[in-house]
């Protein structure tokens, strides 16, 4: 084995899930995704291309059909992004990881804006590369504030990627358009590329009214899209898991900058060859009703994240702010300094499953991640009460 092996962590979030097992009580939020099916129309499609016996190899890139869907889809959130830059990739996941493997070389730097979910960091110190960590820092009121100063500043002609998760898990923090700007003015200066995880862009609660939204962003958080041009050396990993309850089905797409799609497809042969076609033909779907389908399910989640935050905020010696993206309320509770811990014991003594801060980098550390992305409100109240129980700590 590779000695970087034995420095590969494990999960904590499932160190805190396996404390609950066998506990039919518990009343789960640690993982990161809704408790709802797929759509009905959606596994009926997929369910009929297997059956007309669609189970072969296809095109490592994606269908055509599939990828002109994304090209469509993207230009109506973002701009054209033009012909021959999107890729399908098998989930969000496997899409950061073939950016890195196709951008890093063992001892290059990489720069990680955290606290974050921690694959991100972990796949760039897989191909053995160098990575810094810039942290993200609470206000008083909860939210979680960028010093772009410090990030401009560690981002140097050394600096070979940038890998920022906006809007944030598991913070809820957004990027700006203005910073968002600078850090693509700062990038194209030192030669950085910047990998965008961009797979919660739609789960975004901005009210147009007040946020100055402008129609790039009524729909979407700020990405990186709206304001890069196709040359850019910029790589935006996207995902079907979240926006369309599609979690387990392991589909994603990636938009690269233009010349870069025949090396990609090679890149994917080497990894998974191909998405399996009966889940693209489901995914085909998805977009088809996405206009739908998603303003409806970031409707709820934001009734599910105001019934949650508004409860939590609440209960003494609880410090959050509202999420204005995701699917994540990130609390710190008074007295609490080992998240691993506390959570351990919400599960085992109150019932209660969270994901513990500190699986998001030392940062967190003290704080804990509640998924809010629940079919039942009242299910998060009931989490709410439990937590309740168990304060002070
Ligand atoms: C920030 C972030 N990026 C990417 C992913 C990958 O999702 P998937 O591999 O299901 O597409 C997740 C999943 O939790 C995530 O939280």
């Amino acid at each position: 084995m590779r000695p970087l092996m034995a420095g590969l962590a494990g999960s904590k979030i499932r160190e805190v899930a396996n404390a609950g097992l066998g506990r039919p009580d518990v009343l789960a939020f640690w993982f990161g995704e809704s408790d709802q099916v797929t759509g009905e129309a959606l596994r009926q499609v997929a369910a009929e291309s297997l059956m007309r016996g669609e189970t072969f190899y296809s095109h490592n890139l994606g269908l055509p059909e599939l990828r002109e869907a994304l090209r469509r889809y993207t230009a109506a959130l973002h701009g054209d992004p033009g012909e021959g830059r999107i890729a399908v990739t098998s989930a969000g996941v496997s899409g950061l990881m073939l950016a890195s493997q196709m951008l890093l070389d063992a001892g290059d730097e990489v720069v990680v804006v955290t606290p974050v979910w921690p694959n991100l960091p972990a796949q760039p110190a897989i191909m053995g590369a160098r990575v810094r960590r810039v942290p993200l820092a609470p206000d008083v009121h909860g939210a979680w504030r960028l010093d772009l100063g410090q990030l401009l500043a560690a981002i140097t002609p050394d600096t070979r990627m940038l890998l920022v998760n906006s809007p944030n898990n598991p913070s809820g923090w957004t990027l700006g358009r203005g910073e968002q700007q600078a850090i693509l003015d700062h990038c194209r200066r030192t030669g950085t590329w910047i990998v965008a995880d961009e797979v919660y862009e739609r789960l975004w609660f901005a009210d147009p009214a007040t946020e100055g939204a402008t129609p790039l962003t009524a729909r979407s958080a700020p990405s990186f899209l709206d304001i890069a041009g196709p040359d850019d050396r910029l790589v935006v990993v996207h995902s079907f898991s979240k926006s369309f309850l599609m979690t387990g089905w392991r589909l994603g797409w990636m938009v690269l900058p233009r010349g870069h799609l025949d090396a990609m497809g090679t890149l994917i042969e080497y990894n998974t060859s191909c998405a399996p076609v009966f889940v693209q033909r489901g995914a085909i779907e998805a977009l088809a009703q996405a206009e739908v389908t998603v303003p409806r399910l970031v409707d709820h989640l934001r009734r599910c994240r105001d019934t949650l935050c508004g409860a939590l905020a609440g209960l003494p010696g609880v410090r959050l702010a509202t999420p204005a993206g995701g699917m994540y309320a990130f609390l710190a509770l008074e007295g609490a300094s080992d998240s691993l811990a506390l959570a351990k014991r919400l599960v085992t003594d109150h019932g209660l499953g969270l994901a513990p801060g500190v699986a998001f980098g030392h940062e967190a550390e003290g704080w804990l991640r509640w998924c809010f992305a629940s079919q039942d409100p009242d299910r998060l109240l009931k989490g709410v009460e439990r937590l309740e129980r168990a304060l002070p700590l």
